[in-house]
């Protein structure tokens, strides 16, 4: 029962990697100064399955020493030879598949199939569009009487969350390295394993020492002691809008380029006419993928009055699959299942219906971090519930009267950074994503692209990552008259 669902199909052999107690600087592993560890937990079992060091700010800044000693070398090398190292890396991502899946579902508590399909090949592929981009990339162009030229930005301090833990590593390292910075990554305290399996990868790909260099760690002591390091030219961070808030503050005073991947609020706005039944299931599998734990999830499914009650009774049979345990994994940690449960119970004080699931605790599960996937019916756009980033795998159903309602209420919260319009159409459903206040939006189920821009209106974040325009975040130009 508390395997968490993550039952071993027969060609996954992978090994969950346990950790090593050291840090990754100038090229080696080495101990960290101070002798404190980050126990790293099973969210299914609860289990400790693995120790890093819980570095101070004196291993970051011999980190960040070491990056900045790599820079002017790096940073001169053809983008061709750049290329060439990311396409090593990518190579060795797919070869140590099993390994990589499996290491996530053991931290994260992903289901195996997701934690293979999702957090192990998606970062593979986005590791691939890198090594293309730093070979096609026009560095360099004629202005008028001008040569321009795009340079790095230096020495980037990478700062991720845990909730797709490797592809938010290779969406700010593989641009970094691409556009020919260095750089000083701290991830998640929840989920540094595949961090340490991911500097392996690029060490064994060829990159030279000191280019990348890995420091674990607790924020308030390793992030905060990167941000603030005066050797760090960038500071790309995505987690809480708090934390992010915090850290634009900080390097804006020291006039850091700062890149912020946030919250979000996402609205999945069906119009009349749409296909309800796909708009509604593609909706609630949006909602419930990786536990609720997307940043740029669809939380909020508006629905125009007359075919309200169909989409409520549609979600709540869709959302009954989810089994915890099976589909449905764990959320990472003790402290975020605490704050999903009393998220629904405060939608149910301001007014919302539970037709799926509920705070309490999943039956016949006593271990693990689960949480009931929960669909709330008549949410009150204002409330907390449909304004807050809630985290977990739950979805508040919003009635609307006509488009001018439903474009209200999408735009009605302090976030931007998704969202999916279904429409009769795709013109009608374009017509209305334009008017939408947001940094990406699929249209009658168009797919995730890793190469499209991604990022946040508002309080969703500052910068683009992904594709051409996330190699161009750790660019900054030179112009020379002639
Ligand atoms: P968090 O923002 O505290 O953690 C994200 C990263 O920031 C981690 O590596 C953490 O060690 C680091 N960090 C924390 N405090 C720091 C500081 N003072 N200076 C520098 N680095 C610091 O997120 P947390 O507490 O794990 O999750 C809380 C909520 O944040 C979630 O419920 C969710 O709403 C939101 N969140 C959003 C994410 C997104 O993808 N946009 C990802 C993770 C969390
Ligand atoms: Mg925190």
């Amino acid at each position: 029962m508390a395997d968490g669902g993550k039952q071993q199909e027969p060609e996954q052999s992978g090994r969950v990697h346990q950790g090593r107690d050291a840090v990754f600087i100038g090229g080696e592993w080495r101990p960290a100064v101070g002798a404190e560890r980050v126990d790293v937990l099973d969210p299914a079992t609860e289990q400790v399955i693995g120790h890093v060091p819980a570095a101070g700010a004196q291993d970051v800044d011999a980190a960040v020493r070491a990056a900045r000693e790599a820079l002017p070398a790096w940073s001169a090398t053809a983008p061709g030879r750049r290329a060439a190292v990311l396409a090593a890396a990518r190579d060795l991502m797919a070869a140590r598949r099993a390994d990589i899946a499996a290491t996530v579902a053991g931290e994260l508590g992903a289901p195996l199939p997701f934690a293979t399909a999702v957090h192990t090949d998606m970062p593979t592929a986005v590791m691939g569009t890198f090594a293309d981009l730093a070979a096609e990339h026009p560095f360099e162009e004629t202005v008028g009487t001008s040569r321009v030229f795009q340079e790095p930005v230096g020495v980037v301090g990478a700062i991720t969350p845990w909730n797709y833990p490797l592809h938010q590593i290779v969406a700010k390292v593989a641009p970094a390295l691409a556009a020919g910075c260095t750089v000083v990554l701290k991830p998640a305290e929840d989920t540094p394993l595949v961090a340490q399996l991911f500097a392996g990868i690029l060490a064994e790909a060829g990159l030279p020492a000191g280019v990348f260099n890995l420091v674990t760690g607790f924020g308030p002591v390793a992030g905060q002691a990167l941000v603030e390091h005066p050797g760090v030219d960038m500071v790309s961070f995505t987690g809480s809008t708090a934390v992010g808030r915090a850290i634009g503050a900080a390097a804006g005073g020291a006039v850091k380029r700062v890149a912020l991947e946030l919250g979000g609020k996402s609205a999945n706005v069906i119009l009349p006419g749409a296909d309800l039944a796909r708009a509604v299931n593609v909706g609630v599998a949006n909602v419930f993928a990786n536990s609720g734990q997307t940043c740029s999830a669809w939380t909020r499914m508006l629905v125009d009055a007359e075919r309200y009650e169909e989409a409520v009774e549609l979600a709540a049979a869709a959302a009954a699959k989810y089994r915890p345990g099976e589909r449905l994994g764990p959320v990472v940690n003790a402290k975020q299942r605490e704050r999903v449960r009393g998220y629904i119970r405060k939608g149910v004080e301001e007014g919302a219906r539970i037709v799926a699931g509920g705070p309490e605790a999943p039956e016949a599960l006593p271990t693990g971090y689960y949480v009931q996937g929960t669909v709330l019916a008549d949410v009150a756009p204002e409330s907390t519930v449909a304004q807050e980033e809630i985290f977990g795998p739950v979805l508040a159903l919003i009635r609307y009267q006509d488009e001018e309602d439903a474009l209200r209420i999408a735009n009605g919260t302090v976030y931007g950074l998704a969202g999916a319009v279904w429409g009769p159409d795709d013109e009608t459903a374009v017509a209305f994503a334009r008017r939408m206040d947001t940094g990406q939006v699929d249209i009658n189920g168009g797919r995730f692209n890793v190469r499209a821009p991604f990022g946040g209106y508002k309080q969703s974040g500052v910068g683009r990552e992904l594709g051409a325009h996330g190699l161009a975040e750790y660019l900054q130009t030179k112009s020379l008259q002639f």
